[in-house]
């Protein structure tokens, strides 16, 4: 039986998924992932303007799993759209690649997607809707109906490619959010983010920016209640199930929980064939 999956229009030969911001543009892990093997891939941040990032150290790891804040470094919506997404277009034109879009204020996330949208080369997009809201004192999009309401409306507005708004497993009720998303206008639900955690050596916080997200093991309970509750609340509405994945048996416990497609982060970043054997196992045992 195929694994491949109809999402929002899209066609991904299988469900398996490359998390943002652990495979780059694609290009840096070119050289030791069979890109062409995956179901699709999500990009790195891509914001206005560059960013340099947070202090380093960016990650430390901890029994069950990682913490990271990396402080969406990226070189900026210009040069993604000149040098990236036209490289990642010619390598793999077949790949399904959704970008994952950030803003510090509601309008930046609809103006990179304007900067983008003329481009080919990417299926869609998914709204890191994590980012702090500099106009309501770092409070997340996320955490507020009415903003996520705003943010993706907006973001509507300016493309008719698919969106996918990626919500926090710190928020309350996660449905409330999402369905908010959903009636704004998203295509489909990307949970989770990573989870706010703090970690010390000694008396020095362990990430050069103090706290961090944490992502990997810890993360699949997490991750897979998030998903079946949206997933219940909200029937029919494609969602990307995402943290902790490292086994074929955890990319099904998602989709037991509710998800359409998984997409892997941390445990690729320390075993990127790992996405390629859990295709395998799951193309070995039809999903
Ligand atoms: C080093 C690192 C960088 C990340 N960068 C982004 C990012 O740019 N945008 C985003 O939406 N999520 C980002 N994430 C979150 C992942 O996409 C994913 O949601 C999270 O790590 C949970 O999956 P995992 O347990 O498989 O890593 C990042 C995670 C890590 C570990």
């Amino acid at each position: 039986m195929s694994l491949a999956r109809d999402v929002a229009g899209i066609r991904f030969a299988n469900p398996i998924l490359l998390a943002a911001g652990t495979a780059g543009y694609g290009r840096e892990v070119a050289g030791v992932i069979a890109l062409r093997r995956l179901g699709g891939l999500v990009t790195k941040a891509v914001s206005l303007e560059r960013r340099a990032g947070s202090r380093a150290p960016r990650v430390a790891e901890f029994h069950g799993g990682m913490l990271n804040a990396v402080g969406l470094a990226n070189p900026g919506v210009a040069h993604v759209r000149a040098h990236d997404l036209p490289w990642l277009r010619t390598a793999e034109p077949a790949l399904p690649v959704l970008v994952n879009v950030v803003g510090f204020t509601t309008a930046e996330y609809a103006e990179v997607i304007t900067q983008l949208d003329d481009r080919e080369g990417h299926a869609g997009y998914e709204l890191n809707l994590s980012c702090p809201n500099t106009n309501a004192g770092g409070v997340e999009f996320g955490a507020d109906a009415a903003t996520v309401t705003d943010v993706v409306a907006r973001c509507r507005r300016a493309t008719r490619r698919p969106l996918f708004a990626k919500l926090s497993p710190a928020l309350p009720v996660i449905a409330v959010i999402a369905r908010a998303a959903r009636d704004a206008g998203a295509d489909g639900i990307t949970l989770v983010n990573t989870m706010p955690g703090l970690a010390y050596h000694g008396s020095q916080t362990r990430l050069g920016n103090g706290f961090g997200g944490v992502s990997g093991p810890a993360l699949l309970p997490v991750g897979l209640l998030a998903v079946s509750r949206t997933a219940e609340a909200l029937p029919g509405m494609p969602i990307i199930g995402t943290g902790g994945v490292s086994t074929a048996e955890h990319a099904r416990d998602y989709f037991r929980a509710g998800a359409t497609l998984v997409a892997i982060g941390t445990a690729a970043l320390a075993d990127p064939r790992l996405p390629e054997r859990i295709i395998t196992a799951l193309e070995r045992t039809d999903g």
